[in-house]
């Protein structure tokens, strides 16, 4: 019935196996599977009860046969039992690692000099640590043929690997977390759902004020060159965050609206550019050019819809 590991060793030991293999089989992406899927806490918790229930039934099998002994068969049982675990193997590589005498043979090392009563052991160099320094040297000599020999790389150029690597994730990241876009990193979107998705979101939140074709009415017209607030996707983007001037009815929307869904309304907005609009009001502003593009936002734009344009030019007699 004894088993050599005590208990405390043996169910960490078997927990943390079970985990391994769970990670290992349970295909759970970037997270682990204990958190990607937390139904396997619950499964992990059951593993331990199992494992301690187990460790108690042994203890009464073992307590129950242990009755039935004879008084001399009793002794001998907990004789066994009790001599401690030996870990020969561990105990010999400890020994040829350390080569540490052992008190008792200390005379066989003991050095002939004695100052005032202080004797000196001829103990020799740990194994461990000359083992080390070898190493050591091993590395020593690939290092200095690696870099100062064959000239493998720098550090310079390590550093740019890394932050060139550094980038891409970062560029990968954004592509996941859209909400990270501010007033620096808006782009215009290319993307049909985000312009839909812009739509929505105009037609909730701003045709009270800018009407469904962006006409204007308590806000300004929002399809011509001209701007108050200046054109293009980082002004627009900055205006709906911010909200107008002072004293304007234009609100901040950095709170009602998340970065993603400022940045699709914005997008939707300067589809509107160039269209003609049922009752449009004056233009107001300035007209806009793009400093980076150096032409305006119009011509920039990809073509917009045209079925709008059409029947106002009917509408209108053209
Ligand atoms: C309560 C009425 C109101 C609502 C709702 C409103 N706006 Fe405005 N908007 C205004 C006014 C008024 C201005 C002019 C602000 C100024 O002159 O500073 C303006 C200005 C703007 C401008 C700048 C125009 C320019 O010429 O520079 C943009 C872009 C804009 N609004 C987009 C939006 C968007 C997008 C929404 C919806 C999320 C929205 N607005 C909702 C009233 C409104």
């Amino acid at each position: 019935m004894s088993t050599k590991t005590p208990w405390w060793i043996r169910i960490p030991l078997l927990f943390f196996l079970v985990f391994g293999l769970m990670e290992y089989f349970i295909d759970s992406g970037d997270k682990p599977a204990i958190i990607a899927y937390p139904i396997t806490q619950f499964f992990m918790l059951l593993v331990l009860l199992i494992l301690i229930a187990i460790e108690l039934i042994l203890r009464s099998i073992e307590n129950v046969m242990f009755q039935t002994l004879s008084e001399e068969a009793k002794e001998r049982y907990l004789l066994a039992k009790n001599k401690k675990t030996e870990w020969k193997w561990a105990n010999n590589v400890y020994e040829r690692l350390t080569r540490s005498k052992a008190i008792e043979r200390e005379g066989e090392i003991i050095m002939d000099h004695n100052y005032d009563g202080i004797r000196e052991l001829d103990n020799v160099l740990p194994p461990w640590w000359v083992y080390m320094f070898y190493v050591t040297i091993f590395f020593g000599v690939i290092y200095l043929v690696r870099f100062h020999i064959a000239g493998d790389y720098d550090q310079d150029l390590e550093y740019e690997q890394e932050v060139a690597a550094a980038r891409l994730a970062i560029e990968e990241y954004k592509k996941t977390a859209k909400d990270l876009v501010d007033v620096n990193t808006v782009v215009f979107l290319a993307d049909a759902s985000d312009l839909s998705a812009g739509e929505k979101i105009f037609n909730t939140n701003c045709v009270a004020c800018h009407m469904a074709d962006g006409g204007g009415g308590i806000g300004p017209n929002l399809t011509d060159d001209h701007w108050i607030l200046g054109g293009g996707i980082k002004n627009v983007f900055n205006t709906i965050s911010e909200g107008g001037r002072d004293g304007k009815v234009m609100v901040a929307r950095k709170q009602s609206l998340k970065p993603a869904e400022k940045e699709q309304v914005a997008r939707y907005v300067l589809t509107l550019v160039g269209t003609t609009p049922t009752s449009p009001k004056e233009p107001e502003g300035e007209i806009w050019i793009d400093p980076d593009a150096k032409t305006t936002p119009k011509e920039t734009m990809p073509p917009v819809e045209q079925e709008k344009d059409s029947t106002d030019l009917v509408m209108n007699g053209y």
